[in-house]
């Protein structure tokens, strides 16, 4: 492909949700795109890439809620350990926001406005299950209550995950309210409607028009096939989210504003740097719009979307690119596995890179699911990355150095080697372009086989020991370094941190578009290692410290409600005695106890078993009673602890079991002093 005229793109990945953390789902999404838009930046495009939190909505609203917080709170606190964990992995938003913003605010106004000025929106009063104690409709996901056909208890909304049978909630034997059990009725109100059905010809225009992937066409012509119904755009207060104007106590779903927030990012983008914004929404534009998405979410952005910025005579999407979900080890992401993986924990063990690298190196244009195995990554990336193209560089830098300056030969020895490496830079570029990462990855790799074995037919080591072949040495090295150059190129979406450290020590930048001709004469810096073996002890901790992480409170998974535990039972649920006698309860004395820099109620306590002086018998444990005790009060002291508790990281360290205190707090709080004669290790009964 030869490099065209420079092209405008925008792109964006879906906006997360703000009440919950990412995990490496969501980071299959954002690598895809941000390889996408880096590569398209280094083809020379004004490429920008534009996300934000998604801050609407029920479940948000009912989170913050249950952590005793605003909303607002809840999502400033969100969207700051989302873009912490975006960076993390390298992903270069041009702009991140939240929907939560006057830009949508205006946007969405805006829009519903034209799409009622043009007779798109229609009201009429709908009767919904309302729960009279939260006094909150309940959306079908909130409603539970028994099977109607198998009569399975403890179903939820609209299915039954014991038979499988669909039904409505008002099919349901006894319905609760998932939010606070109270028993639902029927109230009527208001709802504001888009058209869709207006939109029919439309539609079946855009899902035949090529635009979408044969299979997410094919699944969206089932609801144009069926014939598509008005979408109910508000929602009835309480509810966190804009007010509709004109309509008191009724909002905007979070579904319609949501997409918006595409629109009001690039906004506050474009205020922020001068970029030019209306060019990219009028209907004729030249420029492209992109939107990467899970396959979870495509009637929303395959159907809905482009009908409303078709009804508000804005432009529709260039194309939607759907990919599929990432499966762990095979499975769905599973929490008691240690297979749900949070970014944050993925970052606090392992390096983005690996992770970037074996995403490319299995995306493709397809909307099947993804398999992250975890022996595979290791071996891949192990293999691939640092076995192939590291070690190109890693054997050539030091006979550089060492005998020609860190210089390379002033003509290239293989020219038609390296020709062939920057010729191989088309189809590369095509398969990137078409989202093939697979492929494009593999058409690296096999070039850097040809670098490795060019090198191995030379053996430079064997040619350095012998007498009057220096000059060759410097030709195989210089030449082996030029093909490095190239493939560091074409890998620079994928591995920007690497590539950055490539470019100090080649000692210029690598540009794809620059790409022509070898480098001569032209002095290298010192090589410093690039990327380090993965080591499998650090996989092994990641999945134990997410499978410990689960016993810690989170706040409910983004699109599930809330579950059924949570929500209505609180503290204090009656466990059976069986789990109660599971509690190993042992007498132990504290033999060390000190302050814990930087915790305010936190002890830190090593208690042992048996003998205190023998580290085996020793566990430690953060105890939060430093507002009753001083540490060296403590020391000798026998207390009880649970010893067979799953250990749990904490900030501070990690705390293998729980001393038993009790009394109202502050001052007041009292360990539990077993009576004399009691020895530790002793079982409390
Ligand atoms: N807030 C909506 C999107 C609004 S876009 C206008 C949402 N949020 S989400 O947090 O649930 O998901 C964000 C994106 O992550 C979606 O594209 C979703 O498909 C994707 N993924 C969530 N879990 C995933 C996997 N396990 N695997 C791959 N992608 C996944 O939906
Ligand atoms: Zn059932």
């Amino acid at each position: 492909m030869t490099a065209n005229a420079r092209r405008k793109i925008l792109v964006t990945s879906a906006l997360p949700y703000a009440n919950g953390s990412l995990h490496l789902g969501h980071l299959l999404e954002q690598v895809q795109t941000d390889i996408w838009v880096r590569f398209q930046k280094s083809r020379g495009h004004d490429c920008l890439y534009v996300c934000a939190d998604d801050a609407h909505g029920t479940a948000i609203m009912l989170t913050a809620e249950k952590l005793g917080i605003t909303a607002e709170q809840q999502i400033a606190s969100i969207r700051q350990e989302h873009e912490r964990d975006s960076a993390g992995f390298l992903i270069g938003f041009d702009n991140f926001y939240s929907t939560h913003s006057e830009e949508n605010r205006f946007w969405c106004e805006s829009i519903y406005q034209r799409l009622k000025d043009n007779g798109h929106i229609a009201s009429r009063t709908i009767t919904q299950a309302f729960d009279p104690e939260k006094q909150l409709f309940l959306a079908d996901r909130f409603i539970k209550g028994t099977c109607p056909r198998c009569k399975t208890e403890d179903q939820y909304g609209d299915n039954c995950e014991a038979c499988g049978a669909t039904y409505s909630p008002a099919e349901l034997i006894d319905p609760v309210s998932a939010i606070s059990g109270a028993i639902p009725v029927k109230k009527e109100s208001t709802h504001f409607f888009f058209k869709l059905p207006e939109y029919e010809a439309m539609l079946k225009e855009w899902l035949a028009s090529g635009t979408l992937q044969p299979q997410v066409a094919n699944k969206l012509r089932e609801w144009t096939d069926a014939g598509l119904q008005e979408w109910d755009i508000s929602r009835d207060a309480p509810y966190f989210g804009f007010e509709i104007p004109g309509e008191p106590g009724k909002y905007f779903y979070v579904w319609l504003d949501a997409p918006i927030g595409y629109i009001a990012s690039f906004q506050h983008y474009c205020d922020r740097t001068g970029h030019d914004f209306d060019s990219y929404w009028q209907p004729d534009t030249d420029t492209e719009l992109y939107h990467f998405i899970g396959k979870d979410i495509i009637n929303f952005h395959g159907l809905f979307w482009p009908a409303v910025l078709y009804g508000a005579g804005l432009r529709t999407p260039t194309a939607v690119y759907v990919h599929g979900f990432l499966t762990v080890n095979g499975t769905k992401m599973s929490k008691s596995r240690g297979t749900f993986i949070k970014a944050g924990t993925y970052l606090e063990h392992l390096d983005a890179e690996y992770l970037r690298y074996y995403f490319a190196a299995k995306l493709n244009a397809s909307v099947d699911d993804i398999d992250l195995n975890l022996e595979d990554f290791v071996q891949r990336v192990n293999s691939d990355v640092v076995g192939k193209i590291v070690n190109i560089a890693s054997r050539c830098a030091g006979f550089l150095r060492k005998g020609f300056d860190n210089k390379l030969t002033s003509t290239c020895a293989e020219q038609q080697l390296v020709e062939d490496f920057i010729g191989g830079g088309d189809a590369i570029a095509a398969l990137y372009e078409q989202r093939e990462f697979n492929k494009a990855m593999r058409e690296i790799v096999a070039l850097a086989d040809r670098a490795n074995q060019y090198i191995d037919e030379k053996k430079p080591w064997v040619l350095a020991k012998q007498e009057g072949t220096g000059q060759q040495v410097h030709e195989v090295c210089s030449v082996g370094i030029n093909l490095f150059r190239v493939l560091m190129t074409y890998l620079k979406p994928v591995l920007p941190a690497m590539a950055e450290k490539a470019e100090a020590f080649l000692n210029c930048s690598l540009d794809w578009s620059a790409l022509d001709a070898p480098l001569l004469d032209h002095e290298l810096a010192r090589f410093k290692p690039l990327l380090t073996r993965i080591d499998s002890k650090h996989v092994a901790a990641m999945v134990e410290a997410s499978a410990e992480a689960q016993t810690e409170a989170v706040a409910p998974p983004a699109k599930a409600p809330l579950p059924a535990a949570q929500a209505t039972q609180p503290r204090g649920d009656i466990i059976q005695f069986e789990d109660f006698a599971r509690i190993d309860l042992r007498i132990v004395e504290i033999v060390a106890a000190e302050h814990v820099e930087g915790a305010d109620k936190l002890l830190r306590l090593t208690l042992s078993l048996g003998d205190s002086d023998s580290p085996a018998d020793q566990k430690q444990v953060f105890a939060g009673i430093k507002s009753a005790y001083q540490p060296e009060d403590l020391v000798g002291k026998l207390t009880v602890m649970v010893v067979n508790l799953a250990p749990r990281k904490m900030r501070f360290g990690v705390s293998e079991g729980m001393v038993l205190a009790a009394g109202p707090g502050g001052k007041e709080l009292f360990l539990l002093e077993p009576h004399a004669g009691a020895r530790p290790g002793m079982q409390v009964k």
